[in-house]
C-alpha cells in the first residue's frame, strides 16, 4: 500500500483543504505515514499570504529533495496557494517537484497520484468542482469546517488571494445544510463555516437558490445536535443587520466574531481597497454589540502598508483602544508580486514596520488581557478539546468567545462543561470545572492558585 505525508501552511482554508485531500488519496487506497521517511508521495499545501510562509516552504521542500536525492523513487506534489501564483515558473524553480496543482484542482489530484502510480506536472486555475464535496479526513471528531464558498470577489490592494483562489463561488446551500446534518449524525458538536468572505455568501447563486449569509446560519442553527457554530471571515464591507439578528437568535450561534480591521487610518483603508472607512467600522462594531450581548471581537491588522505614516499609525492605535478587541492578529506588512500595493512608491522601510508592530502588540495584548481578566469569577461554557498544552494533568478547551481556558476537571474531550474562571492572561483563560469545584474545592483552588 502506498503512504502519503502532508504538510499544511496557512489559514484554516488551507487547514479544511488538507482534510479533503487526506480524504481522497485515502478513499484511493493510499494510507497516512507518520513522517516524510516514511511516505512514496510528499504533499505540500501551502500558502503564500506573506513572505514568511514562501520561506518555511522553500526550507521544507529542499530538505524533502534531499531525501528524493537518496530515495528516487518519492513522489513530490506541490498543491496550494504558492503553488498557483508561482504555476509558470514551479517547475523551473523547483525541478524535484513532480506533481502541482492550484486549489481549485484538489478534486483533480487523485487522477495523477494513485495507488499505482503517478501522473506527474500539474493542473492550475481550475474552479469547477468544491473540495468540500469530497471525503474528509477529520483531526477530531466533535469539530469541523464546512466550506461556505470559494475565492474572493474583493480586491484588497495588499492581498495575493483573489488571484490564487480565484472568483468567489457560493457553495450551494442545500449541499452545505445537508453536510452539516451529516456531520451532526456523525457526533460533531462545533462547526466552523469557511469562506474568504462570509458576508457575501449566496449573491452569485441562481435566483431560485439565493440566499444570504443570515439564512445559512439559520438553516445550520436549526440541525440538531449542532451545539456551537462558528465562522470565518466576515468582511465588515457587507455585515449586514439581517446577519446579526441570525447571530442573536440563533443560539448554537457563538457570541464571537472575526472582524478584520486592518487600519484604522481611512486614508490607508482606502488605498488598501478595503470600502469602508474607520467611522463605519466603528458604527459596525457598535450594532454588533448592541445585537449580541457579550460578544467577543477578534480581529486582523496590518501595519506598514505602503504610504502609512506615523498619523495614520496612531489612528490605528485609537481604533484598538476604542473598540478593545479581545483577540488580534498582526501583521507586518509584506509586498506580494502581482498585487498593487507592491507596485506602490513609499514603501515603508522594514525597522519602522518593526517599530510599529511592536507598538501595536503592546497595545493590543494590554487589552486582550484586561478583556480577558473581565471574565474572572465568571463560569463559562467550554467544550473540551484535550489535556492542556502545558501540563498533561489539566485539560484544555474554548469557550464560546473562542477563548482556550486551562481547566482543572474530568471530562471527555467534545464534553461541553461549564468552568469557573480564576485568572486570566493576554490569550489563555484558567479555570476549574464547575462541577469539580463544587465537590473538591479545596483541591480545585490549590491548584489554580
Ligand atoms: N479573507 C480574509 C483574510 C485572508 S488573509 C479576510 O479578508 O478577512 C488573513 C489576513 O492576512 C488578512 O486579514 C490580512 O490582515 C493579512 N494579510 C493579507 N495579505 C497580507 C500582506 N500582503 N501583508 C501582510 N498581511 C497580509
Ligand atoms: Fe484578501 Fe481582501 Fe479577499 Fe480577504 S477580502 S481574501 S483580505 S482580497
Ligand atoms: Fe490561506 Fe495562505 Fe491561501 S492564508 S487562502 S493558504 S495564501
Amino acid at each position: 500500500m502506498k503512504r502519503y505525508h502532508l504538510t499544511t501552511y496557512g489559514c484554516q482554508m488551507n487547514a479544511h483543504d488538507s482534510e479533503r485531500i487526506k480524504g481522497m488519496l485515502e478513499k484511493q487506497g493510499l494510507s497516512e505515514a507518520a513522517d516524510q521517511h516514511d511516505a512514496d508521495v510528499l504533499i505540500f499545501n501551502t500558502c503564500t499570504i506573506r513572505e514568511k510562509p514562501d520561506r518555511k516552504f522553500a526550507e521544507h521542500l529542499a530538505q524533502a529533495a534531499a531525501l528524493k536525492r537518496r530515495h528516487p523513487g518519492k513522489v513530490i506534489a506541490v498543491g496550494g496557494c504558492l503553488a498557483e501564483a508561482q504555476k509558470e515558473r514551479l517547475f523551473e524553480l523547483y525541478p524535484q517537484v513532480d506533481v502541482a496543482f492550484g486549489p481549485g484542482s484538489i478534486p483533480h489530484l487523485g487522477e495523477w497520484v494513485g495507488s499505482d502510480g503517478v501522473a506527474p506536472r500539474g493542473r492550475f486555475g481550475q474552479w469547477d468542482s468544491f473540495a468540500g464535496d469530497l471525503p474528509s479526513h477529520r483531526e477530531r471528531g466533535f469539530q469541523a469546517w464546512v466550506q461556505v464558498s470559494m475565492g474572493c470577489n474583493s480586491t484588497c490592494s495588499y492581498c495575493i488571494v483573489p488571484a490564487v483562489r480565484g472568483r468567489e463561488q457560493s457553495r450551494r446551500p442545500g449541499d452545505i445544510v445537508a453536510e452539516v446534518a451529516q456531520l451532526a449524525r456523525e457526533g460533531v458538536r462545533e462547526i466552523t463555516l469557511l469562506g474568504q468572505n462570509v458576508n457575501s455568501y449566496g449573491r452569485d447563486l441562481l435566483p431560485d437558490l439565493r440566499t444570504d449569509f443570515g439564512e445559512l446560519l439559520r438553516a445550520c442553527d436549526a440541525i440538531d445536535g449542532i451545539d456551537r457554530i462558528r465562522f470565518t471571515s466576515p468582511h465588515p464591507k457587507d455585515f449586514r443587520s439581517p446577519v446579526i439578528a441570525a447571530m442573536a437568535e440563533c443560539a448554537a450561534v457563538c457570541e464571537h466574531a472575526h472582524l478584520p480591521l486592518q487600519s484604522g487610518s481611512t486614508r490607508i483603508l482606502k488605498a488598501m481597497r478595503r470600502t469602508y472607512t474607520r467611522e463605519r467600522y466603528v458604527a459596525l462594531v457598535a450594532e454588533l454589540r448592541a445585537g449580541i450581548p457579550d460578544l467577543a471581537l477578534g480581529t486582523d491588522i496590518i501595519v506598514g502598508f505602503p504610504g502609512e505614516t506615523e498619523a495614520d499609525f496612531q489612528e490605528t492605535l485609537e481604533v484598538v483602544e476604542e473598540v478593545r478587541f479581545d483577540s488580534a492578529f498582526t501583521f507586518v506588512y509584506s509586498p506580494r508580486k502581482g498585487t498593487d500595493a507592491a507596485e506602490m512608491e513609499e514603501q515603508v522601510p522594514e525597522d519602522v514596520k518593526r517599530q510599529r508592530i511592536e507598538r501595536l502588540v503592546d497595545v493590543v495584548q494590554r487589552i486582550a488581557r484586561e478583556r480577558n481578566e473581565q471574565r474572572i469569577g465568571r463560569v463559562e461554557e467550554v467544550l473540551v478539546e484535550g489535556t492542556s498544552r502545558n501540563d498533561e494533568g489539566e485539560l484544555r478547551g474554548r469557550t464560546r468567545r473562542n477563548t482556550t481556558v486551562n481547566f482543572v476537571g474530568d471530562a471527555e474531550p467534545g464534553s461541553l462543561v461549564p468552568v469557573r474562571i480564576d485568572a486570566a492572561t493576554s490569550t489563555t483563560l484558567r479555570g476549574v470545572s464547575a462541577g469539580a469545584f463544587a465537590v473538591g474545592s479545596a483541591r480545585s483552588s490549590a491548584a489554580v492558585a
